[in-house]
């Protein structure tokens, strides 16, 4: 039987076989992909050196703008790749304090809302190390509503944030009490947890109203304009960037197909149904389906009056199919899973739901992290 410290030896020494494996193919699809960035075999071994000296490498950033970018492309639950080569990267792997990070997710938020003309944007924090862990963002976005759960049963707010709102109760956080209190930020660093207000200037909101209803106004109903991802890790050629809050634009049925309307979320689909006049004593009236519509139509209309960027499920399947073609005619596969992909209404009624996909993993990715 091995002793514990050749097994851990041995165990290494597979990482950093796994880390030299991953670097190169990433390094030699950089090249390939980018005939600017020179000869390979040179990059190559300086990397490789790196690696054998310190456990790990550090990216150009050429790298990291092309890794995040094709982290973004290979993200097979996004009907939104087409614009892929556009994403922004603030490159801030230098920032490892809580307060650092805190302050980077504003600057993020300032930079990527842009007023309203929302730009896809990633901020790459501090990267893991061997022996010193990187920072983590708790949050699965940068804008969160709380969620409470009321002593009389139910909950006020947004019902998939009550463990994150219980967790900053518990570090002190005490929250108003409305349908939709932002959330601080929660991070961690080398095991300690703080919180971090985000500065309401930075959180760009939308009250929705509907085109022909003027009573949707009254439901009180609103959502934030950024969706900024804060809990998955960057993974580029081995390296892994636990801390890199990224964002893109929201599609309206994310908030009028799934936000406002789940039955486990704001289930706001009786209350639109009521304030129509819908007949809701029976499935087959379709009911739902009705209120549906006039609630997703309620989003679109909303964003595009307040000039804040958003696109309808109509739109972006047909971007899909564009995309999926430029992939196809590069020679690339494009992964995709149909379940993620096909919108939560009106399926059929876009391209993107009649075929099926290649749905494999490919690297650089953005990963789930296990939550604490
Ligand atoms: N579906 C998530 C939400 O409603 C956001 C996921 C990312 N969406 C996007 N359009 N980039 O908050």
């Amino acid at each position: 039987m091995r002793s514990r410290k050749t097994a851990r030896a041995v165990q290494e020494a597979d990482q950093r076989g796994e880390i030299d494996r991953e670097a190169e193919d990433f390094i030699r699809l950089h090249h390939a992909e980018n005939p600017a960035a020179g000869p390979v075999r040179p990059r190559l071994r300086e990397v490789l050196a790196e690696i054998a000296q310190t456990g790990t490498y550090t990216h150009t950033p050429d790298e990291l703008t092309f890794g995040a970018r094709v982290a973004w492309r290979n993200s097979g639950r996004c009907i939104g790749r087409l614009y892929w080569r556009s994403l922004r990267v603030r490159d801030r792997r230098h920032v490892d304090t809580a307060d650092g990070v805190a302050d980077e997710c504003v600057e993020h938020l300032r930079a990527a809302t842009n007023g309203g003309r929302i730009r896809p944007t990633i901020t790459v924090l501090a990267p893991e190390r061997p022996g010193e862990p990187a920072p983590r963002i708790w949050n699965g976005q940068l804008i969160r509503y709380a969620g409470y759960v009321l002593p009389e049963g139910g909950v006020a707010g947004d019902p998939a944030h009550t463990e994150l709102t219980e967790w900053a109760r518990r570090l002190g956080w005490r929250g108003e009490g409305t349908r939709f209190d932002v959330l601080p930020l929660i991070i961690e660093v080398k095991g300690g947890l703080t919180l971090h207000e985000v500065p309401p200037e930075v959180i760009l909101e939308v009250p929705l109203r509907h085109p022909r209803h003027a009573w949707f106004a009254d439901l009180g109903l609103k959502w934030h304009a950024v969706p900024a991802i804060s809990n998955m890790s960057l993974e580029i050629g081995g390296v892994t960037y636990p801390c890199a809050p990224f964002n893109g634009w929201y599609m309206g049925s994310e908030i009028g197909a799934r936000n406002l309307a789940d039955l486990d979320r704001y289930n706001q689909l009786p209350v639109v149904a009521e304030r129509m006049g819908l007949d809701t004593s029976h499935d087959r009236t379709l009911w739902r389906d009705q209120a549906l519509v006039e609630l997703n139509i309620a989003v679109l209309h909303s964003f595009a009056e307040d000039g804040v960027t958003m696109t309808d499920h109509h739109t972006e399947a047909g971007r899909f199919m564009a995309h999926l073609e430029r992939e196809e005619r590069n020679g690339r596969i494009c992964p995709a899973d149909w379940s993620w992909i096909v919108p939560p209404l009106s399926g059929a009624t876009t391209p993107v739901f009649h075929r099926y996909y290649d749905d494999v993993r490919l690297t650089p990715a953005f990963n789930h992290r296990p939550t604490a």
